[in-house]
């Protein structure tokens, strides 16, 4: 099995994986991370192919972005300007049982690693979302909350034929409804978050989180065409993750999730995707943000 060991650290996170390996005799694949720190990850690679890899019982939380498969050559407006909906041929749709068994295989595996307390969040709009919450039912996990991210910036609806779509949902659910699962009710509660017009200071955080989409200083190593902004993912892993936390985002895009772990801090993170024009751009991103903390 080949590594590329950038940083030496007691605690890397792939040496379980080797182990359980080598205990369960399954057959060796190479699996070789694209980028590897101290508290960071990244591989290259269908997440279908990568998560065999890991034990049962792992992570402790899992925020997964898939394809939303809305990528049916219609239209939509950006920058005030008619463009293609289309996202990229990992976003087309396959048909409803193909798209549904692709999710039931997904999420079956999120299931098997994750920890009996851990949480799994899965975002996406109506394309994706009534498969996904159906499927979590399916297999037994129980549901906590859905969360809707409302866009106050998204664009308009071109066709003028339906409502503009500004939300986005968020699921989230636990493992077993019976174990302890992390949630910082402090921490949301008297948290400060200035992008969400809807908070309330000191008051419970609510299920509808009011986040613009990202910013372009989020964009400066590039572009994602799903890229979520920084602050839902700061808000998810505050809420659901403490310190020395394991997150794995097996559909990273441009590396969100990842590099707002980086910036809280004390949590490790695998990020997968099958494109490579994505972990490129997440090396640039997380790499930018360990060369600012190093400045300090
Ligand atoms: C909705 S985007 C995620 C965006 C991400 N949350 C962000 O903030 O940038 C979905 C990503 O999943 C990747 N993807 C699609 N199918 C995949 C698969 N089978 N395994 C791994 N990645 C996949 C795509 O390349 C795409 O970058």
């Amino acid at each position: 099995m080949e590594y590329k060991i950038v940083e030496q650290h007691p605690d890397l996170v792939m040496e379980l994986p080797i182990a359980y390996i080598a205990e369960k005799k399954i057959q060796q694949r190479s699996i070789t991370p694209a980028y590897q720190t101290a508290d960071a990850v990244l591989y290259n690679n269908d997440c279908l192919d990568i998560m065999t890899h890991f034990p049962d019982n792992y992570i402790d939380m899992i925020f997964a972005d898939p394809p939303y498969n809305l990528s049916n050559d219609g239209i939509t407006c950006h920058a005030g300007k008619m463009v293609s909906v289309n996202k990229g041929k990992w976003d087309k749709s396959k048909g409803f049982e193909d798209d549904l068994n692709f999710h039931e295989k997904w999420i079956s595996e999120c299931r098997r690693i994750l920890k009996p307390c851990g949480t799994i969040w899965i975002s996406g709009t109506n394309h994706s979302i009534y498969q996904c919450g159906f499927l979590l039912q399916k297999l037994d996990f129980h549901i906590l909350n859905d969360i809707s991210w409302f866009k106050p910036n998204a664009a308009p609806n071109l066709a003028c034929t339906t409502f503009a779509h500004s939300h986005e949902t968020l699921l989230w659910a636990k493992k077993d409804k019976k174990a302890k699962h992390v949630f910082n009710y402090d921490k949301m509660k008297n948290g400060i978050f200035k992008e969400d017009k809807m908070k309330v200071p000191d008051r419970q955080m609510r299920s509808v989180w009011s986040i613009p989409t990202p910013s372009p200083d989020e964009k400066v190593f590039g572009k994602h065409p799903t890229q979520k902004p920084l602050a839902l993912l700061k808000r998810i892993i505050l809420s659901s993750t403490n310190n020395g936390c394991l997150i794995l985002d097996p559909f990273n895009g441009g590396g969100t999730t990842g590099v707002a772990a980086q910036i809280i801090g004390d949590r490790k993170y695998i990020g997968i995707d099958i494109e490579k024009e994505y972990i490129n751009l997440t090396i640039k991103r997380l790499t930018s943000i360990r060369s600012q903390s190093n400045l300090f």
